[in-house]
């Protein structure tokens, strides 16, 4: 048995993540993890909201609410909105939790002692209305470049000028409007991680088997241009991680928090602490340590997942910490991430509504319909488009005629001949044998690029294997053989059952909701993956009962699609 730790990136707390998001990280993360356990692995799959930040302290201060208290709320909404969607996390964690609070603060200690942070003075922009320092982007005025009046202190949006907040001609808070700023010297922390840049690239270069997508952009800012630049870690805010060295006070550094990229990767850690202080597990040293005495995660192979703008984060900056703590943490080993998925010819965007967000989509349809659409479409090796033509299609297509037909015609055909319970009768001849090879080497590479994280190549599999069914059935036409010879109906309705229990199974990873659905209508607990595929269709007995099931997939009617369409094209207020 095989242990798996996989994480998803951390969704940030401000508000409800959009389909975007969710096909990005959190979903193929749960498809993998289902999967692995599936297949029999010992699996621990981890997320948490990530809570830190400015957006975090405005989107607090926009709905009129203590910023702890807005992100208890959203963590809460995140939690159910994810549990709806199936997402089989065996802890959903807070970065704002105490387990990372102290994690964070021990990995700032180490790297001091280490020599890894420098400590620098820099002139930022303080507003005195507000009563805090303003990152580049909440300061706006006019672009000395172009004349633009809503230009942000990092960059004009109009000509896209780069900028310093010192270059805007009239410059304001873009928080409260005021005009009342000044300029204050102050210190931050820096973390060295140019002088780790060898041993990055030693590390990304042993990783031959990443997907390109990694790889690229990992390598594009470890080398290209200036290179990889020191980070600053810390900031002027209120709402984060006070900054400590370890236990201690960081002389200088009062009233300043840690940045929240330095310490949201640092909650994948801290995330199993949670979880073994939750109750739900005990030992979270055996996942993360890797000496042996202490922990011996030696064995254990870890899988992240991301959208390609997390990328430099996972690759560089968390591996730094990892790196320059010289503790026995365990590292990555793989790094699966995504392209973007558009929305009807634009962006999905937060910030501006534009959309389908996850507890809209839980409003109109069931979690596996998104869940199957998605990842059957995931953007992997480029981006990939929501439509809803797009989404009617595939739904109705592979759910509706090609899944759930099969599941509906066995089992209302059994009933009316057979009635409800496995029939006997007949023998299997050389359809069946090859059915069983077909479905054989189809299963073989569905695990193969399961395995590989392939998710597209997957589901197409998991789909081909599903055809497989439907074409027995057709060939085979037990409604017509059934008049001449009720045996041999017979058995082929006992291999079309047990092939929906084999589905089910197979399945389960993409839409486990039908897949549940699909064990009971078969009235069995047995969900052993597929060693044997001959074997893994005898699993049913001649005498077993069975019932018949609802509708697994509901088409989608035009006049249904039209209507979403309508209603998602404007954007959300
Ligand atoms: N919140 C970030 C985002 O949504 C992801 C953070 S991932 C972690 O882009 F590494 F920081 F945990
Ligand atoms: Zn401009």
């Amino acid at each position: 048995m095989a242990r798996i730790l996989v994480t998803s990136a951390i969704p940030y707390i401000n508000g409800i993540k959009h389909l975007g998001n969710l096909v990005g990280s959190q979903l193929p993360a749960d498809l993998f993890a289902r999967y692995k356990r599936g297949r029999g692995d010992e699996v621990l799959f981890l997320c948490a909201t990530d809570e830190h930040g400015t957006p975090a302290e405005l989107a607090a201060a926009k709905a009129g609410k203590p910023v702890a208290e807005y992100c208890a709320e959203m963590h809460a909404i995140q939690s159910e909105i994810a549990d709806g969607f199936g997402l089989s996390f065996d802890h959903f964690g807070r970065s704002s939790s105490d387990e990372n609070k102290a994690l964070t603060q021990h990995f700032a200690g180490v790297l001091a002692d280490n020599g890894l942070i420098a400590e620098v003075e820099e002139e930022q922009v303080y507003s005195n209305a507000d009563g805090r320092y303003l990152p580049d982007r909440y300061i706006e005025g006019t672009c000395p470049n172009c004349g633009y009046d809503k230009a942000r202190g990092d960059q004009c949006e109009n000509c896209t000028k780069q900028l310093d907040p010192t270059d805007l001609i009239d410059p304001r808070s873009a928080i409260s409007g005021s005009t009342d700023l000044e300029v204050r010297k102050t210190k931050h922390l820096y973390l060295r991680q140019k002088s780790m840049r060898d041993d990055l690239n030693t590390w990304i270069d042993s990783k031959t088997d990443w997907p390109i997508l990694t790889t690229s952009i990992a390598k594009k800012w470890l080398n290209d241009g200036d290179g990889l630049q020191d980070r600053g870690i810390t900031r002027d805010l209120d709402w984060g991680v006070p900054v400590k060295r370890g236990d201690d006070d960081w002389p200088g550094m009062e009233g300043k928090v840690f940045y929240v990229w330095f310490d949201a990767p640092i909650e994948y850690i801290a995330c199993s602490q949670e979880w073994v202080n939750a109750g739900k597990g005990d030992d979270w040293k055996r996942w993360w340590r890797t000496d042996v005495e202490n922990g011996g995660a030696d064995d254990v192979t870890y899988y992240q997942f991301m959208g390609k703008d997390n990328v430099p984060f996972h690759t560089l900056s968390f591996p730094a910490t990892i790196l320059g703590s010289k503790e026995p943490w365990k590292l990555v080993d793989y790094i699966k991430s995504f392209n973007y998925l558009n929305y009807d010819g634009g962006q999905f965007s937060t910030s501006q509504g534009r959309g389908v967000f996850m507890d809209q989509a839980l409003e109109i349809l069931p979690a596996d319909y998104w869940r199957w659409w998605l990842l059957s479409n995931a953007p992997e090796s480029s981006d990939s488009e929501f439509t809803w033509e797009r989404f009617q299609d595939g739904v109705n297509k592979d759910l509706a005629d090609v899944l759930g037909n099969f599941v509906s015609r066995v089992t209302k055909f059994c009933r009316s001949k057979f009635g409800e319970e496995v029939p006997s009768g007949g023998t299997y001849g050389p359809r069946e044998e090859k059915l069983i090879a077909d479905l054989t080497a189809r299963i073989r590479a569905y695990e193969a690029n399961m395995d590989a994280v392939e998710v597209r190549k997957s589901a197409a599999d998991l789909r081909a294997i599903w055809v497989l069914g439907n074409e027995y059935l057709q060939e085979a036409a037990p409604w017509a053989a059934f008049k001449e010879d009720p045996d041999a109906a017979a058995a082929t309705i006992r291999m079309a059952l047990n092939l929906i229990r084999l589905y089910a199974v197979l399945s389960a990873p993409f839409i486990p909701t039908s897949a549940a659905k699909m064990l009971s209508a078969m009235n069995t607990l047995d969900t052993e993956w597929p060693g044997d595929v001959g074997e893994a269709l005898n699993v049913l007995p001649a005498g077993h009962a069975f019932t018949v099931p609802d509708v697994l997939f509901a088409k989608i009617s035009d006049d249904a699609r039209a209507e979403w369409a309508e209603r998602f094209a404007g954007v959300r207020t």
